[in-house]
């Protein structure tokens, strides 16, 4: 009996790099709600993918000296490894660089188009290559340095032809509709967030650029590509059949849920709305922006070495381990931080103790007293009906916070049900009850009932573990009646069939030694440290050139004869040098470091065969050598003492 139709979506992630314990905490939420979503009858669609375009993977390839798709290839069959890894049940994984989605985006940009909805512009604006963001000179914190506000690097000065989008258009009814809808944006705090940026007014955004090639070509206009988030928000609709598939789409969309990190919440409730506005189509019914999942030495990078791997986190735990940590340690919405420690705390009290002693105390006792049959019920006690209403309770409340995407909670008060069918043991004392003879039957309804617990346990955790309900299922010996569970055979108690035989107890959950732990860490990470020093030695070897191939590289002494800034960069310089025997034009990236005046006159060091190449438009026949630090200081480098111009340096 289906309920009509759940459609759930994730960020489609950059295939810059692998994937960190941030990522999965999106995707693992998503997958739990779907999974809820159908037990409990929906027709769900769950959609993921990866948003391989822009500036950052172009450069990325180049790097690794491939080709962008290739690169993005290998990267994109990391992700999708990991999501097996983690259970993750997606019905489609989408890439922007597909056919269908490059084709339908076009379809879009040009419907906007000829609806003047886009129209082209001038850009002019600091620009932060490494956020692909452009910033206006108030939203920079520093007005001497110009520095990037999200990540703190330099901006650059850029001006730039470009498509524009008129989100200002669209204001006005985008705040109606988020006022007459109070859910569409979750949590309510985020929500009151983008409220303000919206009354305090939205700037026409830039969609397309010209100073790279790796997307999807403007369709009217060659010398543009789409900017990527035009192209990424697109996928929702793109992947489900837009313009390619009515009645696929028509059947899921608007989506259900938009689920993102609060980094980009703003592009998926301002930008996505109005695109869908100008497109006619209607709006997803909620996005939730939920927080960030930090570390101890804070937001996690490769350059400050603390990113967790979920890959490795899934090898030493279980992947039902790492599901279960990531949806009750931190409140979703809340940032929260990421630590071993608390994963092994969860794993040893809740998991291993509370769940795994239920399951293994009660199988045992099946064993023992009956054979291994589960025994039939007789009649009920006010203890026992006191823990099914307690399930029944349960359940109401898993459902009500699952609703509002509390996983948290609802994780909390399903444990709550787990300790109390523990306390049922208490309460009950089975060990006496065996041994009088009278109280046989009384024995078989107090196992019964912990069995029949034990199913409303293994059936609730369906959503939110992948292994687990399963193996619970299997030792029970009600494997399929745990595999077939919907959500509302949750409700009714008594399902478990008398006369089923259990199998052995095993520990779901072994315990884990927090300092056995910290060792065995320790050890692989000194093997892999000198795994990779080897590696790197070995490079260093096959990067060692020989004399022949240095002198192929012809270094000389050049004279500033001119110098002058290149209008449109803040980096640029172009120079006129003077080498004895011929003058050379070349381009120099040292603006910011040097004014055009002061190096008249210098000799400098110059590379000569170099491949003539055109900077910003301008015509480049070799290069100055200069210094640089990590620091971002450069310096030129220069003669000791005076020597004729053109003079080769040995
Ligand atoms: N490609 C864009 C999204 C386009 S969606 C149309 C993008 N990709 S991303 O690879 O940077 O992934 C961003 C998403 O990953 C965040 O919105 C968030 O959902 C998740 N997270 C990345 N790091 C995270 C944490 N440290 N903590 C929690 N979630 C994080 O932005």
């Amino acid at each position: 009996m289906a309920k009509g139709t759940f459609y759930v979506t994730t960020p489609i992630y950059y295939p810059s790099d692998k994937l960190h314990i941030g990522h999965a905490y999106t995707t693992v939420a998503a997958d739990t709600i779907v999974k809820y979503k159908a037990m409990q009858g929906y027709e769900t669609m769950f959609l993921t993918g990866s948003d391989e375009h822009g500036q950052k993977i172009q450069r990325k390839a180049q790097e690794a000296g491939k080709e962008p798709k290739q690169y993005v290839d290998e990267i994109v069959a990391t992700f999708k490894s990991l999501w097996e890894k983690l259970g993750i049940d997606y019905d489609y994984f989408i890439r922007t660089t597909e056919e269908r989605h490059k084709k339908v985006v076009q379809q879009i940009f040009q419907k906007l188009y000829d609806k003047g909805d886009i129209y082209k512009g001038k850009y002019e604006g600091w620009y932060c290559t490494p956020c692909e963001t452009f910033w206006t000179e108030r939203q920079l914190p520093d007005e001497e340095e110009k520095l990037c506000p999200d990540c703190g690097r330099e901006v650059e000065w850029v001006e730039e032809k470009s498509y524009f989008f008129r989100l200002s258009k669209y204001a006005d009814r985008l705040l109606k509709h988020i006022e007459e809808n109070p859910h569409f944006i979750q949590p309510e705090s985020r929500r009151n967030e983008m409220v303000s940026f919206i009354e305090s007014g939205l700037e026409d955004l830039s969609v397309s650029r010209t100073t790279f090639d790796w997307g999807i070509p403007v369709p009217f206009d060659e010398e543009h590509v789409i900017y990527v988030w035009i192209d990424a928000l697109s996928n929702y609709i793109t992947a489900i059949g837009y313009e390619t598939d009515e009645e696929n789409f028509r059947k899921y969309w608007p989506a259900d849920l938009h689920l993102v990190g609060k980094d980009i919440l703003r592009f998926h409730t301002i930008i996505w709305p109005i695109v869908l506005m100008a497109l006619d189509l209607p709006l997803p019914k909620q996005v939730f922006g939920h927080g960030w999942l930090l570390t101890k030495t804070g937001k996690m990078s490769k350059s400050k070495g603390n990113v967790v791997d979920p890959v490795i986190l899934i090898e030493d735990f279980g992947v039902d381990a790492i599901r279960y940590y990531l949806l009750r340690e931190v409140a979703f919405g809340a940032d929260g931080a990421y630590s071993t420690e608390a994963l092994i705390q969860r794993i040893n009290s809740d998991l291993a103790n509370d769940l795994g002693n239920l399951l293994n105390r009660t199988i045992s006792m099946v064993n023992r007293y009956f054979d291994g049959v589960i025994p039939a019920p007789g009649p009920a006690e006010e203890v026992d009906l006191d823990l099914q209403n307690c399930a029944a309770g349960m359940l109401n409340k898993v459902e009500e916070n699952m609703d509002a995407l509390k996983f948290t909670v609802a994780l909390e008060e399903f444990w709550t049900f787990v300790r109390r069918s523990n306390k049922y043991i208490d309460q009950t004392t089975p060990w006496i009850l065996a041994k009088e003879e009278d109280k046989r039957e009384r024995l078989g309804t107090v196992l019964y009932n912990l069995v029949e617990a034990l199913r409303i346990i293994a059936g609730t955790l369906k959503p939110f573990m992948v292994e687990t309900p399963y193996q619970m299922g299997e030792q029970l010996g009600i494997g399929k009646l745990i595999q077939e569970t919907e959500w509302e055979d949750l409700r009714e108690w008594g399902k478990v069939e008398a006369g089923v035989k259990v199998r052995k107890a095993e520990p779901i959950f072994p315990r884990i030694d927090l300092e056995e732990y910290f060792e065995k860490v320790e050890k692989r990470n000194e093997k892999e440290t000198a795994v990779k020093a080897a590696a790197e030695e070995e490079v260093r070897e096959e990067e060692m050139i020989t004399f022949e191939e240095f002198s192929k590289i012809d270094i000389r002494v050049a004279e500033v004869l001119e110098a002058e800034r290149i209008e449109g960069s803040d980096k640029l310089l172009k120079l006129q040098v003077d080498l004895g025997t011929e003058k050379r034009q070349l381009v120099a990236g040292i603006a910011l470091h040097y004014q055009a005046e002061e190096l008249v006159g210098k000799k400098i060091l110059m590379l000569v065969n170099l491949k003539p190449a055109r900077i910003f438009g301008v015509e480049s026949n070799g290069m100055i050598l200069a210094a640089s630090n990590e620091n971002g200081e450069l310096v030129i480098t220069t003669v000791d003492k005076d020597i004729s111009n053109g003079s080769k340096v040995k």
